[in-house]
């Protein structure tokens, strides 16, 4: 772009808003305040492909929101699932959502393989599912690794928070936003991603030893793909397979109930790194594990 074309853009901007318009920083973490006033952001500056979805309630009552992402159609279309934030402590998780909200709308217009993409599937992202617990993770040092949301457990479980994740069979009250729109919407959706951190893993259905998803081969393929369209980028290596086969069992997972309830393309993303600074990636590396992983996803589609 010519320094004119900027000129002419920053101009504009400052016209259109009255006031200088801060860029919203993708390299940074933001809070929960800031994500929402982000997500506001979306969909005023992309109304004609951005709504927004109140879908269900936190613990502390708060809304949990997505962003439909997609152009109009008369006639029904496919989804797209992708939650980030399942988890508080994994920061880079809501990062890469924003992240890949950012590139698909900054690219439909020119990108045919996009274009194609709006045409023919809806997205609903939710850029933080566990915000009480990612507002909890932003408060001090102290609450930094807190993993859970900060609903008391109940039954067996004696601590406080319960892991949304584990849940997802076990005590559907508490996931019971997400299960029921995944229910609700089970035949329309053809792709389930949940984001996490951190391992560098795709994870493909069941967490269960014994059980193999009906399309295991077709799911791994898919899940290898991606995982070389990741090492394409920066060279970063992830593993692909079942849970059991990479990490350890954990049956009960969104993943699990996404293709339970018939969702063909079920995957968990456990995003950088390995273990060196785990939940407290640097900032510096929220781009390259956004570009990635985003490179990734184009490849699935
Ligand atoms: C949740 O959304 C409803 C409907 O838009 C609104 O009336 C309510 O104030 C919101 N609650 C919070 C805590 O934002
Ligand atoms: C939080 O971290 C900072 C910087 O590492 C440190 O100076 C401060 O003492 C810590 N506070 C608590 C409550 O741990
Ligand atoms: C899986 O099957 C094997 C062989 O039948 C059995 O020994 C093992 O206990 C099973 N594992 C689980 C977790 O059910
Ligand atoms: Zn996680």
């Amino acid at each position: 772009m010519s320094v004119l074309v900027v000129l002419a853009l920053v101009a504009q901007d400052r016209l259109a808003g009255g006031q200088e318009h801060k860029s919203y920083d993708y390299t940074k973490y933001h809070t929960m305040d800031e994500i929402s006033a982000w997500m506001n952001q979306m969909e005023k500056e992309n109304p004609d492909v951005v709504s927004s979805m109140i879908y269900g309630q936190t613990y502390e009552k708060r809304n949990i929101t997505l962003l439909k992402i997609g152009f109009t159609s008369a006639t029904p279309k496919k989804a797209v699932w992708m939650d980030c934030g399942i988890h508080a402590r994994e920061w880079i998780a809501p990062a890469f959502c924003q992240h890949f909200v950012k590139e698909i709308l900054g690219s439909y217009q020119t990108d045919p393989k996009v274009k194609m993409l709006f045409e023919n599937l809806d997205f609903y992202i939710t850029p933080v599912l566990n915000m009480d617990g990612y507002i909890y993770s932003w408060k001090d040092n102290t609450t930094r690794l807190w993993r859970k949301s900060r609903s008391p457990g109940t039954g067996d479980c004696t601590c406080f928070g319960t892991d949304l994740n584990r849940n997802f069979y076990a005590n559907w009250g508490k996931a019971k936003a997400v299960t029921d729109f995944l229910v609700a919407n089970q035949n329309q959706l053809l792709c389930y991603l949940t984001i996490h951190s951190y391992s560098q893993l795709i994870l493909v259905p069941y967490g269960h030893p014994n059980i193999s998803a009906p399309n295991y081969d077709e799911l791994m393929e898919v899940g290898l793909a991606a995982a070389n369209a990741i090492k394409a980028v920066h060279g970063k290596s992830y593993k692909v397979g079942t849970s059991p086969d990479v990490l350890y069992a954990n049956s009960g997972s969104s993943r699990d109930f996404a293709r339970l309830i018939g969702i063909p393309y079920s995957f968990t993303f456990e995003l950088r790194d390995e273990g060196e600074f785990g939940f407290l990636l640097p900032e510096d590396q929220i781009q390259p594990t956004c570009e990635e992983a985003y490179q990734a996803l184009s490849g699935i589609e």
